[in-house]
């Protein structure tokens, strides 16, 4: 004697035993479907994880030199208004804010954005005697910001995370001011060799271009005046370093003698076009 398929519930459980049996119905289990995340929800998951690993002001050690020879060639003025972006737990942004406060041109403000709420809150926690800094919580890819704001832009070792980076420049092309300066610092890129060790020890996916790459980028997003340098890493590498990123401490040593990659560019004033061209 066959029973038949059984009847199942929206769980895939039989709603009843076999008819002889005592059919007392087993307790539903509702199993919630797996929601996938989205590309900014894993930087925000994984950031958050570097966040509570104490990563975020360490970060300072690894990035002040390259940051530092990048901010001397930002040109900054107090009353200017700056943007950094993946600002991480807000060092970079606190030295920004020192730069622009207050001057004869007005009262500079920086904005710090990232994606990973850890870092914000710790940057804020960090930052509360500067009245010139705001933390926002978002991401690259659609800054909630309004348009023609900032200055200068700076982005230190975080626009190779971005899931699109394509958007991304669209959205710093719209919040950038007319003649407003980009300047994108990035340690992992396919001329530096040694930076590529890391590709497979990061829990979320890259993008590796090379400079030209990068550069050609950033013409067709119509930015001016493209540029990419080397910024070699000055800090001596001490032997009884421990480094977990790269194979050996000639590497680190050679990575930092190759330097990073720093992209700069300019958003072109579109308010007085250059003659011949009209803007609708
Ligand atoms: C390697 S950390 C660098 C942080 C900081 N700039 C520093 O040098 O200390 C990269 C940062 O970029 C942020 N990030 C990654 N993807 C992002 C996105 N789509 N939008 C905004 N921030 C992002 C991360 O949350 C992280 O804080």
């Amino acid at each position: 004697m066959s029973w038949g398929n059984p009847k199942l519930d929206s769980c895939g459980l039989p709603v009843d035993g076999p008819p002889h049996t005592n059919s007392r119905r087993r307790d539903k289990i509702f199993l919630m479907p797996e929601k996938s995340l989205t590309p900014d929800e894993k930087l925000q998951q994984e950031f958050n994880r570097w966040a509570a690993a104490g990563e975020g002001p360490k970060m300072e050690n690894h990035h002040l030199d390259i940051t530092a020879k990048t901010i001397r060639r930002m040109n900054l003025r107090p009353g200017e208004r700056v943007l950094d972006l993946g600002c991480g737990s807000g060092w970079a942004t606190r030295l920004l804010a020192r730069l622009v406060g207050e001057g004869p041109d007005g009262f500079g403000q920086v904005v710090g954005l990232d994606v990973a709420d850890e870092m914000i809150r710790e940057a804020r926690a960090a930052s509360k005697d500067f009245d010139n800094v705001l933390y926002v919580w978002g991401s690259a890819q659609q800054i909630p910001w309004e348009e023609n704001f900032f200055d200068k832009v700076l982005s230190v070792e975080s626009f190779y995370y971005y899931a699109d980076q394509d958007r991304a420049l669209m959205e710093l092309f719209r919040v950038m001011a007319p003649q407003g300066r980009l300047f994108i610092l990035i340690n992992l890129y396919k001329d530096n060799p040694y930076s590529l060790q890391w590709v497979d020890m990061l829990k979320v996916p890259v993008h590796v271009r090379s400079a030209a790459e990068y550069v050609e980028l950033l013409k067709k997003h119509a930015f001016e005046n493209v540029e990419a340098c080397r910024i070699p890493d000055d800090t001596p590498t001490p032997d009884d370093y421990k480094t977990k990123s790269f194979h050996s401490l000639d590497d680190l040593r050679a990575f930092k003698r190759e330097g990073a990659l720093l992209l700069m560019a300019t958003k072109p004033d579109l308010r007085t076009p250059a003659p011949g061209y009209t803007i609708y």
